[in-house]
């Protein structure tokens, strides 16, 4: 990587600012200093900035210490907590602070705003302002108006980066997103991107800001769907996967994204579908089926707790959970709106007390939630009624059934991710709960012989 020449398709030296060193904001900064591009990255927080100064990167994300270190190593690749310069010596200046969900499910902008509002006064004229954080349609309007000058461009380029692969997205992206009004400004946009092998679409703004919800609320809409089903043939005695499998052969459904599990969550999906919910409702152009994906989500999380407490004597209260996985899918360690922290929490007010492990969580962030942390898999086991997996790390199929059952108190296994394989645990004498698999599962073997 050190050697790495700059790419030979860069056509113009833009000097980038990236502003926001989160998960959307560093991996961005990072590929494009990667790529040959003279990038400052900004944030208002002085701890995490000299943290990446030194090249130290506190996010779980494959690969992206070594890309900001090589960024750095380059001088490509600058960290600042002055926003007013960096915009000064940047032509393109990108935004991607937080949008966190409002109370009412809209998308909270206040960042986004108070970021514009400081633009404005410092940008030379010329600077195109692009959101690349997900922003509500309307949006760019709303910082025209922020900034109140008409020298000053504003564009949209929304990520579709997934945590656990953000680098791997950003260098090798699928489609590129541009949403703009003036021609040199897509065309220096749609520039910035001839170094990636990717399609670059270029579309009016309200287009790029819709499209990036519509990516995500179909996303949801899918595994609620997927979930929807799981539920089925749990009551049919039917198997999901198998049923997954072959809707995934059809090419024109495909094979992703098609797991069932204890209800979908993280830092995008959960906020970006109640967002253009309440987008729709404010256009009075309510979007009933999306309302209803985020609904049958919502049961899916209660779902858990219900059939856990059915095969508990006597429900939840009072026992010893042990969980297995917080983080809102394997190969990151971010809890934001995590299906996991949504479980632990119902467990929690149905009176079970929790002893949980995560491969990538620390102690800290665990006892945050109210639970106990362990350690190892088999460390949160000792004295539970119950284990429940509830994030995919491959880890925890490689762990002895033999193990838990004799440091367990109870024999209840809820298999939530479909990582534990079936035999296995079930020949240890234990009693396997899968979502979405009607065997072997004595209460939904009784309900299928009543249907029957
Ligand atoms: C999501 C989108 O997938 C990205 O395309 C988008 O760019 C990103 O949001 C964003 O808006 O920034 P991410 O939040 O990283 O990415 O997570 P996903 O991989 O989409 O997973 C979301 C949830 O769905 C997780 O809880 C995951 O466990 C669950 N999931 C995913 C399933 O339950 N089953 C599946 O088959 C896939």
């Amino acid at each position: 990587m050190n050697s790495r020449p700059v790419d030979a398709r860069l056509r113009r030296p833009e000097r980038l600012s990236i502003v926001g060193a989160g998960y959307i904001g560093l991996p961005t900064a990072a590929g494009f200093a990667d790529v040959g591009y003279e990038v400052t990255c900004v944030d208002i927080n002085e701890e995490k900035i000299s943290q990446l100064q030194a090249g130290r990167v506190t996010l779980h994300e494959p690969g992206l210490e070594q890309l900001v270190q090589h960024g750095l190593r380059t001088r490509r690749l600058r960290f600042s907590t002055d926003l007013a310069s960096a915009a000064r010596e940047s032509s393109i200046v990108f935004v991607c602070v937080p949008t966190p969900q409002a109370d009412d499910g809209s998308a909270d902008l206040s960042f986004v705003e108070a970021v514009a509002a400081q633009l404005a006064r410092v940008v030379h004229p010329g600077t195109i302002l692009v959101t690349r954080s997900t922003v509500p349609v309307g949006t760019a309007s709303r910082l025209r108006e922020i900034i109140g000058r008409s020298d000053v461009h504003v564009a949209a380029n929304p990520e579709f980066l997934r945590e656990g692969s953000a680098v791997r997205d950003f260098l090798h992206p699928d489609r590129v997103l541009i949403g703009a009004v003036e021609p040199q400004v897509q065309r220096r946009l749609a520039e910035l991107y001839d170094v990636f092998d990717a399609p670059v679409v270029v579309t009016d703004i309200p287009t790029a800001e819709l499209t990036k919800h519509a990516a995500n609320a179909f996303l949801a809409t899918r595994l609620s769907f997927v979930n929807s089903m799981a539920n089925i043939c749990e009551a049919a005695g039917a198997d999901v996967h198998d049923v997954m499998r072959v809707l995934g052969m059809d090419p024109r459904i495909g094979p992703k994204f098609l797991a069932a599990g204890p209800g979908w969550g993280g830092s995008c999906l959960p906020k970006d579908t109640r967002a253009l919910a309440h987008v729709a409702r404010e256009l009075g152009e309510a979007f009933t089926q999306l309302e209803s994906t985020v609904a049958s989500n919502e049961q899916q999380f209660d779902r858990v707790v219900s059939r856990l407490a059915q095969h508990l004597e006597g429900g939840c209260a009072g026992r010893r959970i042990a969980v297995w996985g917080l983080a809102f899918k394997a190969g990151t360690n971010d809890l934001r709106d995590s299906p996991s922290v949504s479980v632990c929490r119902r467990l929690l007010a149905a009176g079970a007390s929790i002893t949980a492990h995560d491969p990538a969580v620390n102690a800290t962030a665990v006892a945050s939630l109210g639970v106990d942390y362990a350690e190892t898999s088999i460390g949160a086991c000792f004295g539970a009624d119950a284990l429940v997996v509830l994030t995919e790390w491959s880890e925890f199929a490689n762990v002895e059934p033999a193990s838990v059952a004799s440091a367990m108190n109870g024999k209840v296994v809820f298999d939530t991710r479909n990582v534990l394989d079936a035999n296995r645990w079930t020949d240890a004498g234990l009693t396997l709960l899968r979502v979405g698999r009607g065997s072997p599962d004595p209460l939904n073997d009784a309900a299928s012989a009543n249907a029957a």
